[in-house]
């Protein structure tokens, strides 16, 4: 095997081993690698048919100190079991999600970028529904697989910003639907604003698909927005780290971790409704999510309403520190105060 860590971008490299475990007859049966990267699987089966399927997205780093962190699996799994219910699947146990993680690690860490090179394993767990069904229902089994991949880093050269265009033309997800699951098709209707937003070399920020008038999110990202809190003399006497409140946005894992730091650095953390045009009282504002920690925003381009909201080319000091804190963390460089890395000696 022979991999330029440097060229790896986000994309998927073929690994050794994947991992399956199919639920049959009321039973998980015991995750098992292979390195058969196929299915067999029935034409009719729910996931094709009625898109019964979800999936997670986590990664391992090896770090400084030459150990692998893999970094909260168990909000993966979380997660996974509150889309699993969502969609009216059998949810994965914990310890099973855990033991298949595992097991997939050890199974290819020939593909565990070595430290310094800002590339790690990113493990995709997937969950499907695989009994034959042509009357419209949920399925009785199921196929839950783990799929790990080298990626490269997300910022290549230098952290650098991104512009994201409004979009009022495609709703991500619907108040009272499957937003805040993790499930294949609120990406397949999003990628007619991604796509779009992508050709202009930007990305999207979706609004709520009742008012069009509040945040909800960023692409496959959650939104964030810093705010300068200011004394009486109008001097910056410390900051607000806001994020969107709202039934259709995946509760991020990345932003959970990010709100835990912004407190601890002694950032007011609010989260709630937040208007379009607040983001002209906002200093910084980014995207956040697994695969970048955090995405600084240089511009919000409102073509609508003819509108552009400017941060400024450079990623801002508040944002830019919690991405190093959080990195640190995550590559060992820092103490893991909160547990959050399960670290492994291989
Ligand atoms: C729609 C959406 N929102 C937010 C996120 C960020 O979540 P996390 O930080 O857990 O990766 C993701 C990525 O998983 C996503 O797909």
């Amino acid at each position: 095997m022979n991999i330029d860590w440097s060229k790896l971008g986000f994309h998927y490299t073929e690994p050794d081993y994947i991992v399956r475990a199919a639920y049959h007859d009321g039973a998980w049966e015991e995750p098992y690698a292979t390195k058969d990267k196929f299915l067999h699987l029935h034409v009719s089966a729910t996931c094709l048919q009625y898109g019964q399927e979800a999936f997670e997205g986590l990664k391992a780093f090896r770090g400084i100190d030459g150990k692998i962190r893999i970094f909260r699996w168990r909000e993966n799994a979380k997660r996974m079991k509150r889309s699993a219910e969502g969609l009216y699947m059998q949810p994965v146990p914990e310890e099973l999600f855990g033991k298949a993680i595992r097991l997939a690690l050890e199974k290819n860490l020939d593909f565990v970028p070595p430290y310094g090179t800002g590339a790690t394993l990113y493990f995709r767990p997937l969950l499907i529904g695989t009994t034959p069904r042509l009357g419209v229902g949920p399925g009785r089994d199921f196929e839950f697989i783990v799929i790990p991949s080298p990626i490269g880093p997300y910022y290549p050269g230098k952290f650098h910003c991104t512009t994201f265009i409004v979009n009022r033309y495609v709703d991500r997800a619907a108040p009272y639907g499957t937003g805040q699951f993790k499930v294949g098709g609120n990406y397949a209707s999003s990628f007619r604003a991604t796509e779009a937003a992508h050709a202009m070399g930007c990305d999207c920020i979706f609004l709520d698909a009742k008012q069009h008038k509040y945040i909800d999110e960023c692409s496959a990202a959650n939104f964030i927005g810093i705010k300068e809190v200011k004394g009486d003399g109008l001097q910056v006497t410390g900051y607000e780290y806001l994020t969107p409140k709202s039934s259709a946005i995946l509760p991020s894992i990345t932003n959970d971790s990010l709100m835990t730091l912004a407190r601890e650095m002694g950032m007011k953390v609010t989260r709630r409704h937040i208007r379009l045009e607040e983001l002209a009282d906002m200093s910084e504002a980014a995207a956040c999510g697994t695969a970048c920690v955090i995405s600084p925003i240089d511009k919000v381009i409102d073509t609508e309403k003819g509108k552009t909201y400017s941060f400024g080319d450079e990623p801002g000091v508040v944002l830019s520190q919690l991405y190093h804190a959080l990195k640190d963390i995550q590559y060992g460089r820092a103490e893991d105060k909160h547990h959050w890395c399960d670290v492994f000696e291989i």
